[in-house]
């Protein structure tokens, strides 16, 4: 019988697929259905210190295309098929003193399923670092499994939060130090994607002590101008900002940077997020070598907590180790980075023999196929 369990940086997972940290895990009765709907586990909307108060109006729209012309926008029509989710949502507002009995309820009321707290400050003076280790020991004490640092917001204006936190080695280093001095869970640290290369952000989450990376956050976007009417198809007084792009859009670049830190750090923990609806995508994850997946657009799409899409994640997961028993799988570690090392440098790929390669030129036909002939020739 297939083994659905997993262990993640020491905190046992009865399934490894989470909710992440989003509006489907901003409440306590989010997170209870969540639970009762078969979520191994789930990351909280971001817990911070500072006041929050998001923009006027929508704060999360959903961009369609259609397949004839391949047009994406966020109007509804007949046909169109999901392309990504767009956002620009700041983290929770509501206060740590909201969340922590909310957390304690929770992990009382589920003491087997996992319960991540995510969690963020700034990082420009001794009292913000402070300020990262009173949001872990509260939510710790509260209950709370571990803790996911978010250095990956992409809305903060602040030059000392969030994804500016991501983009900057030394403070990925020194938060994830200062939260590790006080922690006493496992701690993962979410990085943002809008980095040159990431894997020097992750290498300084790991000097700084970080148990797992999380990747992807949602990638800096804007949503697209309406012909219509010339406006932002999301916009308040025709102002917009950048915002987050989620969903199946960024599945293959989630991966990309996923493969390149699972390839620099092959014995460390990794937890995948970017367009996963059903388990073909969690797989590629797992292949690459993360060991637990998180899910957000999909999950917010149905139903706010995604009971379909984790009854489809866990059925997909189970097929596939029942298709694998001759292989002697029966547990995701059987399988967790066996396509690790199949993404190489371009040169590494093979090329047409001999004669066939053209240096990258196709063989130039008519009328300048004599001139050629000639030069080859000469
Ligand atoms: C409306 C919205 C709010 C989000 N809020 C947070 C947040 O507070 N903290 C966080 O770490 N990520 C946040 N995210 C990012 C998601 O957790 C996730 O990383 C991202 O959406 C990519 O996953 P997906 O392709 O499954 O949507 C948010 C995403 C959306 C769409």
């Amino acid at each position: 019988m297939a083994n659905r369990s997993t262990t993640f940086t020491g905190i046992h997972f009865e399934n490894p697929f989470l909710l992440s940290s989003a509006p489907p895990t901003e409440s306590e009765s989010n997170i209870l259905r969540a639970f009762e709907a078969g979520w191994g586990g789930v990351v909280t909307k971001t817990i911070g210190l500072h006041p929050v108060v998001n923009v006027v109006g929508a704060k999360a729209k959903f961009m369609r295309t259609s397949p004839d012309d391949a047009y994406v926008s966020m109007k509804k029509r007949p046909g169109a098929a999901l392309h990504s989710s767009w956002n620009w949502e700041l983290i929770s507002d509501k206060a740590l003193d909201w969340w922590v009995p909310r957390i304690r309820r929770i992990k009382e009321a589920f003491p087997n399923r996992v319960l991540i707290a995510s969690i963020m400050a700034g990082s420009g003076n001794d009292k913000e670092l402070r300020n990262w280790q009173t949001l872990a020991e509260a939510c710790q004490d509260a209950g709370a499994d571990g803790l996911e640092l978010n250095f990956s917001c992409p809305h903060m204006d602040r030059k000392d939060m969030g994804s500016n936190i991501g983009k900057d080695e030394g403070l990925c280093s020194v938060v994830t130090e200062a939260v590790k001095a006080a922690a006493k869970v496992p701690v993962w640290t979410k990085l943002t994607p809008a980095t040159h290369d990431i894997v020097v952000e992750a290498a300084a989450c790991f000097r700084g002590g970080a148990d797992a990376i999380v990747s992807s956050n949602t990638f800096p976007s804007l949503p697209i101008i309406d012909p219509e009417t010339l406006e932002f198809e999301i916009n308040v007084d025709g102002l917009v900002s950048s915002g987050g792009l989620g969903g199946p859009a960024i599945l293959p670049m989630s991966l990309c940077n996923m493969a390149r830190m699972c390839q620099a750090f092959p014995g460390k923990a990794f937890s995948g997020i970017g367009g996963v609806s059903d388990f073909a995508q969690a797989l590629s994850y797992f292949l690459l070598g993360c060991g637990t997946v998180q899910v957000c657009t999909a999950a917010m799409l149905d139903q706010a907590v995604g009971p379909n899409v984790i009854k489809r994640l866990l059925a997909g997961l189970d097929q596939f180790m029942d298709k694998h028993a001759a292989d002697g799988w029966t547990s995701i570690e059987d399988f967790r980075g066996i396509r690790r090392d199949r993404m190489v440098a371009q040169s590494a790929i093979r090329r047409p023999a001999g004669d066939e390669y053209q240096g990258g030129y196709d063989i130039v036909e008519g009328y300048a196929a004599p001139d050629r002939a000639a030069a080859a020739n000469a």
